[in-house]
């Protein structure tokens, strides 16, 4: 029969039993290390736990660990993904617009720029940087503690004319709980006023040393007005990206994070996803957080349709059943069968959560009314 023990199955996915065995509670299943159960339950299980399923036999399970898919071999270059974060109008949406009229892949054809929050640009030394505006701190926050983490390098923007500010430092603690290196970009240098000094010295006191004091922590005088610097900063990111060796397999089935979701009046429900293993194409079928559907098309930041997208490759997606939330995963699969099995998991899933949410909340209601 199509069965496999509990205990096996943690065996093969390399992850502790008693994962396995409360994983299986969010299902309903009661089950101790040594019961067996049957196979559509631990393909559920299995890629509930990030890995791919391999049926070998009806009778048997292989379980191919995300790690086979990602060996060594299977991995090629990717592009780093850039966060651009800082202090509220320090520049960092007229930065990403400056270094989006440095793509030199954009050429005349390119139609008419949306704003996205995230695009992708081939530089001058034929390098390729995907780069994300700042979702907001808030958001940020939410899609890191939902275990999102989009970004490979912050690029930190700070104007020279007013350095150092609440949200700067906030942006910093949010780039040091990530553990994503830091890039400063000094922005504003055009004006009369800047001081750039003044900023390099102002970042010690956040433990933000730059090359000047000795540290390592790279730092760029930048103008989103003139375009004084955009070169060095790109340099400044690819420096960075080599050092963090940032590879991907192409060739499997793609997963990626949503960046933001919009509804569209004559499109529908609109996310912009984040590729960040296999390839996405069109008619892909998909499963994002508690929603399934099948990529009716991918389009880039210039609203052209694309074929396929890879790692690192930020795309807007059509074809959605629901409106995803930022931050939630998405994951390509065979069937739509199996797209609907995972996303009414999840729902399930979820809902055992909101309950026994709402359950403590009332235990503690109950406390405080006491
Ligand atoms: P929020 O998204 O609201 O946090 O702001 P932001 O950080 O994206 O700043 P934004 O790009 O909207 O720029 C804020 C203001 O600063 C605008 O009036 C820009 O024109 C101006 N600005 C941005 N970069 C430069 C620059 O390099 N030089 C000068 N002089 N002004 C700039
Ligand atoms: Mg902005």
């Amino acid at each position: 029969p199509d069965t496999i023990s509990v205990s096996e199955l943690a065996n093969r996915m390399a992850e502790r039993t008693a994962d396995v065995v409360k994983e299986l509670m969010k299902l309903g299943i009661m089950a101790t290390a040594t019961q067996t159960i049957d196979g559509e339950t631990a393909e559920l299980v299995v890629s509930e736990f990030g890995h791919k399923v391999q049926r070998v036999s009806e009778s048997d399970i292989e379980i191919g660990l995300t790690g086979d898919d990602d060996a060594e071999d299977n991995l090629q270059p990717r592009p780093p993904v850039v966060t651009v974060m800082g202090h509220v109008d320090h520049g960092k949406t007229s930065l990403l617009d400056a270094i989006r009229r440095t793509d030199v892949a954009a050429g005349e054809s390119g139609g008419i720029t949306q704003h996205i929050g995230a695009y992708q640009i081939t530089t001058a030394n034929k390098n390729v940087i995907t780069f994300i505006d700042t979702p907001g701190h808030e958001a940020f926050t939410e899609m890191r503690s939902r275990g999102a983490n989009i970004t490979d390098i912050v690029v930190l923007v700070v104007a020279a004319d007013d350095s150092v500010m609440a949200q700067t430092v906030e942006a910093i603690n949010h780039a040091k709980a990530a553990g994503c290196p830091v890039i400063v970009a000094v922005n504003k240098c055009d004006k009369p006023e800047a001081d750039p000094q003044r900023v390099r010295n102002d970042l010690l006191q956040q433990e933000i040393v730059t090359e000047d004091f000795g540290g390592d922590v790279l730092c760029v005088d930048v103008s989103a007005h003139t375009g004084l610097g955009l070169d060095k900063l790109e340099e400044a990111i690819m420096l960075q990206s080599e050092l963090l060796e940032l590879r991907a397999n192409p060739d499997r089935n793609a997963d990626g994070v949503v960046i933001e979701s919009k509804v569209e009046r004559g499109r529908g429900s609109v996310a912009t996803l984040l590729v960040q293993r296999g390839t996405l194409r069109q008619g892909d079928i998909f499963v994002i957080g508690a929603e399934s559907g099948r990529v009716r098309a991918l389009l880039d930041d210039r609203g052209q349709k694309l074929k396929e997208a890879g790692p690192g490759q930020p795309v807007e997606i059509l074809g959605l059943n629901g409106t995803p939330m930022a931050g939630d995963n998405c994951v390509v699969v065979e069937t739509e069968a199996r797209a609907r099995e995972i996303a009414e998991y999840r729902t399930r899933r979820n809902k055992d959560h909101d309950a026994a949410r709402g359950a403590r909340g009332s235990v503690e209601q109950m406390l405080s009314a006491i």
